[in-house]
């Protein structure tokens, strides 16, 4: 879900790749497949993957997203993907991938319908999910907030309402001691940002507000304090370790990062906008789920005497260490324009909708530009914290598949630039493996290796489907691929 963002000029990006083909090439193991000179060979034990959510592709549920809907405010969901009965065909559909990680999520208005009030026959069907996936040689992610809530927590005044901290965690407790035994990799809240700022800046959720500062605020501090309480609640409910590594619980936080840029990079404001809105967008909350940094007014420092919104910032140790990797979901960058005001101490606007003039060109089914080289930015940025990356969601909107494959072997050409510099990458999971229900988009834009068609449920995987399949089955991008699907014409410049 993300905003029409339009970058510069144009680029040829086969000088990156044949300047990367070789740095890490020719490494197969005795065993593994054997690569050709120029092949982006990934390490040993890369981790490919897919992402998908329950509310875009189960279908019949009731919730606040439904809710909203019904009024008028987004498409109706429907049937989505019929997954909820269909979900043997995808497991086989991603096994048939050749993939080690199934990315899903799990639907807490199925799972507690009331509060307080568990539904034993969802949770029966989620461990049903879980075995098959398990049973086909996937490891499944399991995220159990991506962007849609029971009613009775929307009633409850969702996540703008301290209350949040103690009804997630006590969902992360009962989830994690029901399905610990065929989990260990774990992510709470998808995208937590993107939620916050949807909600309180550009009510792109139910329940939103436009530029709701006091929102903003509340928002922030409660989906910390939420998210590491999941945390703890999962390591003191699973202790089952599923995979026999030693660890029953992994905590992912799965963070969509957009690399910044100014939108006019000679405008002196317009620098210092984009790396408050980086600040405020890519890395206050990691800091606070990392470091215990809990930064409100998003001003970079931390001070416990000021009252915002009637809250308080800190350093806090009930915060602090909940992240033990860090899911990067990268789609675009984020083009930003000064702004004085709109927020204090950040002062900056996104440059949504053609507001910064024209940026350059755009290729996406939603307009999104194209643009690999900003998830190599993103992995750079994000590896000061220590932590073990995996791209968490990467893909693009693309019904004809004609741009995806170009999208795809560009991107993993950037993921494995980052990894040739010594960056910490563990793994890729490409969103999606079916056409599903893209929010406020419903059905039209199509993000699938697998072609939905919704009126028969019938799956045909498009020919994208088979190129990520070879890619996985070689652990590598052949130079032959790199050679063939560029992105001479469509994307912007490099620059990075
Ligand atoms: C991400 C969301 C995911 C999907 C993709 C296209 O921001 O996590 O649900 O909408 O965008």
């Amino acid at each position: 879900m993300r905003p029409a963002i339009r970058p510069g000029s144009r680029l040829v990006l086969p000088a990156v790749a044949s300047a990367l083909a070789g740095a890490l090439c020719c490494a197969s193991s005795s065993s593994g497949p054997v690569h050709a000179p120029g092949d982006l060979v990934f390490p040993d034990g890369f981790q490919w993957g897919v992402a998908m959510s329950a509310f875009q592709t189960e279908g019949h549920v009731e919730n606040d997203w439904t809710d909203w809907a019904a009024a008028g405010k987004a498409p109706l969901l429907g049937d989505a993907c019929d997954s909820w009965n269909r979900w043997p065909e995808d497991v086989q559909l991603a096994a048939d991938l050749g993939v080690k990680v199934f990315r899903m999520s799990v639907e807490w208005a199925r799972i507690e319908p009331q509060e307080g009030a568990f539904d034993e026959a969802a949770i029966a069907h989620y461990r049903d999910v879980l075995t098959a996936v398990r049973k086909a040689g996937m490891e499944p992610l399991v995220t159990l907030h991506h962007f849609t809530n029971p009613r009775w927590v929307a009633a409850a005044g969702g996540w703008a309402d301290p209350r949040i901290v103690e009804s997630f965690k006590a969902y992360a407790a009962f989830v994690g001691q029901r399905l610990g035994d065929l989990v260990d990799q774990w992510n709470p809240q998808n995208e937590s940002v993107v939620y916050i700022t949807g909600l309180s800046l550009v009510n792109t959720f139910p329940g939103g507000q436009i530029f709701d500062l006091d929102l903003l605020h509340r928002m922030f501090r409660h989906t910390v304090f939420a998210n590491a309480a999941a945390v703890d609640a999962l390591r003191a409910s699973d202790t089952k370790d599923a995979d026999g590594d030693g660890k029953p619980v992994v905590a992912w936080l799965v963070h969509a990062t957009s690399p910044t840029y100014p939108a006019d990079p000679e405008n002196p404001d317009d620098v210092t906008a984009a790396a408050n809105w980086d600040y405020l967008y890519n890395l206050a909350f990691v800091n606070a789920l990392v470091k215990g940094e809990l930064d409100l007014d998003f001003d970079r420092k931390i001070d416990p005497t000021i009252d915002i919104s009637g809250l308080h910032e800190g350093i806090f140790d009930e915060l602090k260490g909940r992240v033990d990797l860090l899911g990067i979901n990268y789609y675009a960058r984020n083009f930003v324009m000064a702004s004085p005001g709109l927020i204090p101490n950040v002062d900056a606007l996104p440059c949504v909708n053609g507001m910064c003039g024209d940026l350059g060109p755009v290729a996406g089914d939603n307009g999104n530009e194209v643009y690999p080289p900003g998830l190599y930015r993103a992995l750079k940025e994000f590896a000061p914290f220590g932590l073990p990356l995996t791209v968490s969601e990467n893909g693009v909107a693309d019904a004809a598949d004609t741009l995806r494959p170009a999208f795809l072997v560009q991107h993993l050409a950037q993921v494995h630039r980052a990894i040739a510099e010594g960056i910490d990458v563990r793994g890729y999971l490409h969103w999606s493996l079916l056409d599903n229900y893209e929010w406020a988009s419903g059905y039209t834009m199509k993000f699938g290796l697998v072609a939905v068609d919704f009126a028969t449920q019938a799956r045909t995987p498009r020919p994208s489907f088979a190129l990520y399949r070879d890619i996985a089955a070689a652990n590598a991008v052949p130079k032959t691929a790199l050679d063939q699907w560029t992105l001479d014409g469509i994307v912007a410049a490099p620059g990075d």
